[in-house]
């Protein structure tokens, strides 16, 4: 009897747990019309990820933030183990949606039948965005579950049983991306990416809300659903602050505005403008990007960007240092002073277009970097000739700190430009979670 005495208790105590799961269902009327994910960013890669929770019984695990991914991939090799992992046979809805091609490939597998490895599912191309390495994974189906909110901290978790994303090979993870992290989140135009699924199973407007944290230290957060996103100090609804302009899709699937001009100090930089055209080609234009560390510029935009800040800022007796790659133009740190926007420096503004143009303000805090010691750069970086489809690949730097609002059923892109201005900061949204957890 001593002996079984513990196995009796950890029965007994095994059935309270079952009994309280059960006895404690979700309000079935309760629908979130708002999800909230944290962001952090990775001190080693400069790219930001959040926690995502997947399968039964659920687990947390991190994944790289892809603003243009199209869907997201796990990898599946390492013990992927869930109750309610399903991969759709090949041709059904479930590969049609997913597929970006019009005839999905047939996917099979010669191993044993495990995650990531089964006879007559679909294929789907899974990539490291950042060494482009590609391989050809599994579409699959499990549950999700992520917190919701009503704008301010998160409340109770809730469920998606058949999110689809694709099983990835291990090896995908090898470069570039943060260690630890077990795939990548796409937040794109697509059938199937995280925005798209959520919106559509929960029945909210196709709408989510990035706010990258500019410290590796505290977190920011990645908002499904409109506004209102409250942020301290004195909860303020930072989806106020937005300004909007036209978002665009590139015949690649990339997110795109279109900027018609570039200031410095209120000054216009000359520069081809026919470049800052996005063509039916699909070259040019200004891409988003969460992948890109700082922002690319095409060469001759890039030359002359920086021979105007240069200038601009020869006003404020700064003197120039060796530039420290991948940098083009730096200077002596201690010769700057410092703002609460960061190093004192000549705003640059983008122009973009609107009904009457709008501008998005780059202040020293999001345009300057600590490159070494003593060195502060422009952290803009030189994208040569015809080397990228875009012209300009607005980077991570320059969104840190900055609400941007995705209106995928508009069309529209709402920036709030620098919260920092605002007296906030993407750090900012209280993570203390209001009700206790449950799943659904
Ligand atoms: C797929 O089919 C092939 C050929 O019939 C077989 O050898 C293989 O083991 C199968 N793979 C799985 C994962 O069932
Ligand atoms: C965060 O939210 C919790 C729960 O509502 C609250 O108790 C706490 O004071 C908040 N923290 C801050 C710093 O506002």
């Amino acid at each position: 009897m001593a002996r079984l005495l513990p196995i009796l208790i950890f029965l007994f105590f095994n059935s309270l747990i079952v009994l309280s799961s059960q006895s404690k269902p979700p309000p079935a009327s309760f629908k979130p019309n708002k999800l909230v994910l944290p962001a952090y960013k990775d001190k080693a890669t400069n790219l930001f990820t959040t926690n995502i929770h997947k399968r039964t019984p659920s687990l947390q695990f991190p994944f790289v933030l892809n603003l243009n991914g199209k869907f997201l991939w796990v990898t599946c090799d390492r013990k992927y183990l869930s109750s309610t992992y399903k991969a759709p046979y090949c041709h059904s809805t479930q590969c049609a949606k997913a597929s970006t091609t019009p005839s999905a490939s047939c996917f099979s597998c010669s191993s044993h039948a495990r995650p990531g490895c089964h006879n007559n599912t679909c294929g789907l191309m899974t990539q490291n965005p950042v060494t482009h390495q590609n391989s050809m994974g599994e579409l699959a189906q499990d549950v999700l579950s992520i917190q919701s909110t009503k704008g301010s901290n998160p409340g109770p978790f809730v469920s998606v049983p058949g999110f689809l994303f694709a099983c990835a090979s291990s090896s995908l993870l090898s470069k570039g991306l943060p260690r630890n992290v077990q795939g990548v989140a796409g937040l794109g135009h697509a059938p199937i990416s995280l925005p798209t699924q959520l919106a559509s199973h929960f029945g909210f407007a196709p709408k989510f809300a990035l706010c990258l944290p500019s410290s590796t230290s505290n977190n920011g957060a990645v908002f499904f659903g409109d506004g209102p996103y409250y942020m301290r100090p004195g909860n303020t609804d930072v989806s106020r602050s937005l300004t909007y302009t036209p978002l665009t899709i590139s015949p690649r699937g990339k997110y795109h505005v279109s900027v018609t001009q570039i200031r410095i100090n209120n000054k216009v930089v000359p520069v081809n403008t026919a470049l800052l055209t996005l063509n039916r080609q699909g070259r040019g234009g200004t891409k988003i990007s969460t992948i890109e560390p700082y922002t690319i510029l095409e060469h001759s935009i890039f030359q002359s960007v920086t021979t105007y800040f240069a200038n601009e800022l020869s006003n404020y007796k700064v003197p120039r240092v060796k530039a420290v790659a991948p940098f083009g133009l730096c200077f002596d740190s201690r010769k700057l002073s410092n703002t609460r926007l960061g190093p004192k420096v000549p705003n640059i503004d983008l122009v973009l277009k609107n009904k009457q143009n709008v501008k998005w303000t780059i202040p020293g805090a999001n345009s300057m970097v600590q490159a070494g010691p003593g060195v502060t750069c422009l952290a803009f970086v030189d994208g040569g000739v015809n080397k990228h489809r875009a012209s300009m690949i607005i980077g991570a730097y320059q969104l840190q700190d900055n609400l941007l609002q995705f209106d995928l059923a508009r069309s529209m892109l709402g920036f709030s430009s620098s919260l920092l201005l605002r007296g906030t900061s993407c750090s900012n949204f209280n993570f203390t979670a209001t009700t206790t957890p449950y799943m659904e």
